[in-house]
């Protein structure tokens, strides 16, 4: 199946979809470019099995916002607030990887691969790690200049599919692709503070979301109570095999037991419930339509040619090449980019209005030693048996601020809101792998 599945890709879907980028981009350039990002990618993945959902993420919110050019990864400076800075990203992860795989390639080839591919690499690799398809991904991107934390207008939560479709239809992705997406959901975590008006007070009614299956409801409502508001503890997205990719989160939905609000949207969703009921029925269709929208995902407005640069360092442009926000592209006189400085987008319903954040005041460097990664509180009662051992980090990784203020509660058992640590570098306390929690 994983044949056909590269096939089909090769066929029809990469030509179709990208003429600018091309697979292999770097075989003359850089011929070890891949393999030194799939094997530290495969490292990381021996030891924290949920580095692909950061990475996943850490795509989306690339993509999303300015196309794909690595936006995303900026650090702050005193003078200008990146796009690490706005609400959606907050709880973003994975940049470490990033900073990693990026040094080792610089090593090899300086100057030569865009961080945007990196991300596009590692993504896809991780997701084969994961249990997910296989499949070729052209390259070529190049980095962008600009990183705008007002900028960031990505969609929250609690949105229903109609208001969400919006989002992704500019980017040339329709419904199908969306739901296809979304099963990415499939792994990865969310936090209580995202979820807390579905366990407690939905919508103002003082009761829980009716459209949760009610034992999950209690068990997950038990658990970001026992936090006491002192922590946010993550839940798994995909409460059965939490860290496989595949169509076990389709299943879910039908349950009953999606966990954010647009996830359950899906199921109930007129258009998008046929849509779930084939990908949970059939996992090789789910994994085709997947690869065919992350392929989509990661050709989004992309720079390519003369336009942007290949950054040195993921976290800060190169000296010279922008000094602004609307810094001029590195265009060769006589040449137009392939892409101009976009407008903001109005904001629509991002998971929080950006926040212009402090600056931080050492930005850029990346840090020497990779930040340990968070951990799921919330083991699923039913998860695959464990390989590797699912990451336990000492100490989390730094949380800067809330990504979502919580909603309302009915008053009778708050689910504990998230507190804004503006500025600060304060780690989010987890629990330990595998304890239980119910
Ligand atoms: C309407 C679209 C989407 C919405 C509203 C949405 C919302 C969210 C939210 C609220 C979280 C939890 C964040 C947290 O608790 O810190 C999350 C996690 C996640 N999202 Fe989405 N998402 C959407 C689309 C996508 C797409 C297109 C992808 C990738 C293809 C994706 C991949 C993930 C992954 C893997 C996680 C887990 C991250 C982790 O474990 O760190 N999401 N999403």
């Amino acid at each position: 199946m994983e044949l056909k599945i590269s096939l089909l890709v090769l066929c029809c879907i990469l030509p179709a979809i990208s003429s600018q980028l091309r697979v292999g981009f770097y075989s003359q350039t850089c011929p070890q470019a891949e393999a030194i990002v799939r094997s530290v990618v495969q490292n990381r993945f021996k030891t924290d099995r949920s580095i692909t959902a950061a990475l996943l993420r850490l795509h989306f919110h690339d993509c999303f916002v300015r196309g794909c050019d690595a936006s995303v990864l900026i650090d702050s400076t005193p003078t200008s607030s990146s796009e690490k800075e706005a609400g959606p990203n907050f709880s973003v992860r994975g940049y470490d990887l990033i900073d990693e795989i990026k040094k080792q390639v610089e090593a090899a080839c300086p100057s030569t691969v865009s961080c945007s591919d990196v991300v596009a690499l590692a993504t896809r690799d991780s997701v084969a790690l994961a249990g997910g398809p296989t499949y070729s991904i052209p390259t070529g991107r190049r980095d962008g200049l600009i990183s705008d934390a007002a900028e960031v207008d990505l969609p929250g939560p609690s949105l229903n599919i109609e208001d969400a479709l919006p989002f992704f239809t500019p980017k040339g992705m329709n419904l199908n692709d969306m739901v296809a997406l979304l099963g990415a959901h499939t792994i990865g975590i969310t936090h209580c503070s995202f979820i807390g008006d579905r366990l407690n007070n939905f919508e103002g009614t003082g009761q829980p979301d009716s459209s949760m299956d009610p034992a999950l409801v209690s068990r997950l409502a038990r658990v970001c109570q026992a936090a006491g508001g002192s922590t946010d503890p993550p839940i798994f997205l995909d409460q059965n095999t939490s860290f496989v990719l595949d169509n076990e989160f389709y299943s879910q939905v039908i349950k009953k037991r999606g966990i954010l609000q647009i996830d359950a949207n899906l199921g109930a969703h007129r258009p998008s419930a046929p849509i779930v009921a084939k990908f949970a029925s059939n996992g090789d269709l789910f994994k085709q339509n997947f690869v065919n929208a992350m392929l989509k995902m990661a050709n989004v407005e992309v720079l390519v040619g003369n336009a942007g640069e290949i950054r040195k360092n993921c976290r800060v442009f190169n000296p010279k090449s922008t000094t602004s926000k609307s810094g001029p592209f590195k265009t060769p006189p006589g040449k137009s980019p392939s892409k101009p400085p976009k407008k903001s987008p109005p904001v629509k319903a991002p998971v929080t209005p950006p926040k212009k954040s402090p600056p931080r005041k050492a930005p850029s460097t990346p840090p020497k030693k990779p930040p340990p990664v968070k951990i799921p509180v919330t083991p699923p009662k039913k998860s695959p048996p464990r390989k590797a051992p699912v990451t336990p980090p000492k100490k989390s990784p730094p949380r800067k601020a809330p990504s979502t203020p919580p909603k309302k509660s009915s008053g009778k058992k708050p689910i504990p809101p998230r507190k804004k640590k503006s500025g600060s570098k304060k780690r989010r306390q987890s629990k330990k792998a595998g304890q239980p929690n119910n």
